[in-house]
């Protein structure tokens, strides 16, 4: 019998409900191309994926666009049974693929009951309903440019980055590429487990730049959905990549996706300026350490100088809370400057994920940390799903949560 157990939806139910559950619902085997619903047809159950791909697709003035794809652990039909409305897609199956059929009755039946189910199900219900509910193409913004910055090493960028856009790639559904601009000593293709063939360094020869060229020398992620950018395959290449490619890349992806978070190298040459000059966001990350204080307190201080808005930059306090000796709100005191994310230092997480080359994020080790929840926060407010913005209360929670005098 199918353990439902394993899968994060079904994680806050009692297992005497699962075990019910298993009788209750419809499998059902299906090859390659099915299709599950489609569009304005009655809903009757909750889908949900145990194994394979499908697609969720939208008809816009005749043509038909992707919305997102279904995973095994997905579930589809939470917008249209809650909304009370027909089907708002067809949902189309790319592999041999098998679903769980939830009855209707039985899905709201279980929100009623259980809390931890219900805020699971109104979690995916606001990530989803907006673009399901969307009757014309949402074209939307140009993507917003994400950049970690720190001149210092070691402060985890890089493993931040990785997981932050996995994180909303694979949960929040949202088209994001990751460019690694630590372009001599780049750390994206171990921490994500991938092959460097190709990489920014094929574009430099590129006469007139296409958005095609470049997507033939983006790398795809295939656990989360994320296009990642890799740097040249050797150091000595990385001088070869010109501030105006980086530029030039940025613009013409800009039209086609959500986010580009950008990994930068430990340094502020002229690569850093016009990155820091292209994103819309500066998350500068930072640990509890003295010389990552006075460090990132002369970059704010460059940043006023260089005129760079306050409310572009956002610090991230990482590894927070292991250190000894000194206090988030002294570090916040001595930068002037408010701490707007706090990450706690969980290196029996990390550590392996690094070494397997698997993000956290993705991974059943990070299952109810406050790693994974800090980072969950981190992103929600990066998809722009909450505004709180207001870091004293937000560190009197996180005492809370870590339970820090
Ligand atoms: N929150 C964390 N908890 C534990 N270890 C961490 C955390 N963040 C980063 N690390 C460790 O710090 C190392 C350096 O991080 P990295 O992302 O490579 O830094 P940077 O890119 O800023 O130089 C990582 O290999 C990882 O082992
Ligand atoms: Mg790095």
């Amino acid at each position: 019998m199918i353990n439902l157990k394993k899968f994060s939806f079904f994680s806050t139910l009692p297992t005497r409900e699962l075990e019910k559950l298993t009788k209750q619902c419809r499998f059902q085997q299906y090859t390659s191309g099915t299709t599950i619903f489609v569009e304005k047809e009655e809903i009757k159950d909750l889908v949900f994926v145990v194994e394979g791909q499908l697609s969720v697709l939208k008809n816009y003035g005749g043509e038909k666009k992707t919305l997102f794809n279904l995973d095994p652990g997905d579930v589809y039909g939470e917008v249209e049974i809650l909304n009370g409305t027909k089907a708002l897609s067809t949902v189309i199956g790319y592999q041999e693929f098998q679903l769980m059929f939830i009855p209707k009755e039985i899905y709201l039946r279980l929100i009623g009951l259980y809390q931890g189910f219900a805020k699971e199900s109104r979690d995916l219900y606001s990530r989803r309903a907006s673009l399901l509910l969307e009757e014309t193409e949402n074209k939307g913004q140009p993507a917003r440019v994400i950049t970690f910055f720190n001149v210092k090493g070691g402060a985890g960028k890089s493993v931040i980055s990785a997981n932050v856009a996995c994180m909303l790639s694979r949960f929040w559904k949202k088209r994001v590429v990751l460019m690694d601009l630590n372009l001599a000593f780049g750390d994206q293709a171990i921490l994500l487990g991938l092959t460097c063939e190709r990489n920014i360094h094929k574009l430099v020869s590129k006469k007139s730049l296409k958005l095609s060229n470049i997507e033939e020398q983006l790398t795809l992620h295939q656990p989360s959905g994320l296009k990642v950018l890799l740097p040249p395959p050797a150091p000595e290449m990385a001088e070869t990549i010109r501030p105006e490619l980086v530029e030039r890349i940025i613009e013409l992806l800009k039209p086609h996706y959500d986010f580009i978070i950008i990994d930068t190298h430990n340094q502020i040459t002229d690569m850093e300026l016009k990155i820091l000059d292209l994103s819309n966001l500066i998350m500068l990350v930072m640990t509890m350490e003295l010389t990552f204080i006075k460090n990132t307190k002369v970059l704010l201080d460059l940043f006023q100088r260089l005129r760079i808005p306050r409310e572009k930059v956002k610090v991230i306090l990482n590894r927070a809370f292991k250190s000894l000796g000194l206090e988030p709100a002294k570090v916040e005191k001595s930068l002037r400057y408010a701490i707007s994310y706090f990450i706690p230092s969980e290196g029996d997480i990390v550590v392996p994920s690094v070494n397997k080359g698997t993000p956290f994020v993705l991974s059943k080790s990070s299952d109810g940390s406050g790693l994974l929840a800090s980072l969950r926060q981190l992103c929600a407010s990066i998809a722009g799903e909450n505004t709180d913005n207001g870091t004293w209360s937000m560190f009197a929670l996180f005492k809370e949560v870590f339970g820090l005098g």
